[in-house]
């Protein structure tokens, strides 16, 4: 189940998901930074964003999950620069599963980047990395990350109560999740 050959993924003209190099580091925490009251709404981690140096260190965590097949993170690049990032938290091989996180900056949502950059990766999970299971655990109000889930074929399967801390307040957290044969089968019939 290693997501080691494959880093790259051509979503359109304009759009690309690639690994991110340290060379990415000053403009993916530039781009956090002039983002983060959008973010903090519903990502823990911004806070912790402090300089380049923690872009630098994420970065690099993140390759060597992707090199060890243990994750996958990449990039997404629209029309040249890097808008947000997406991918697998880590891969439960024995049960075959994996969930998703993503973000995109706020100049670019509300255009299906994230959702054809899903789809194109739930693809990949069931096809190339025989996967069965793809999850999305998001928080309970954020409506625009439960139409992506539910755009690419995702069903709600229930909530966790108080299950994130997000900065001074817990949230519930709604389940999305789809199997291998309902996706695949899905797709087959609508192309
Ligand atoms: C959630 C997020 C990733 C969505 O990315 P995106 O590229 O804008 O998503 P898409 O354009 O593919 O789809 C967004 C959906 O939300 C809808 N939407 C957009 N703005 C909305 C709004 N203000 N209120 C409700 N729905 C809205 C879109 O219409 C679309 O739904 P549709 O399929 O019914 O048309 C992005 O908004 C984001 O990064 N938010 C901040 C971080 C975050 O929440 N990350 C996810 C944590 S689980």
């Amino acid at each position: 189940m290693k997501a080691s050959r494959l880093k790259e993924f051509k979503i359109d003209a304009s759009t690309l998901l690639r690994e991110l190099t340290s060379e990415d580091a000053g403009s993916l925490y530039a781009l956090v930074d002039s983002n983060r009251k959008y973010l903090r709404q519903w990502l823990p981690w911004v806070d912790r964003q402090q300089g380049p140096r923690h872009a630098e260190q994420f970065i690099e965590g993140a390759r060597n999950d992707n090199q060890a097949g243990v994750a996958l993170t990449l990039g997404i690049e629209h029309q040249g620069d890097i808008v947000g990032t997406i991918g697998f938290h880590e891969f439960d091989n024995e049960n075959r599963q994996t969930s998703m996180g993503f973000w995109i900056c706020s100049s670019h949502q509300g255009k299906g980047i994230v959702s054809s950059s899903c789809e194109r990766l739930i693809e990949y999970a069931f096809t190339d990395l025989r996967l069965n299971r793809v999850v999305m655990k998001i928080a309970e109000d954020n409506i625009r990350s439960r139409r992506v889930a539910e755009r690419n074929g995702l069903v709600y399967e229930g909530t966790c109560r108080q299950s994130e801390w997000l900065y001074d307040h817990f949230v519930n957290q709604v389940i999305y999740a789809t199997v291998a044969d309902e996706w695949l089968t899905d797709r087959a019939v609508i192309s």
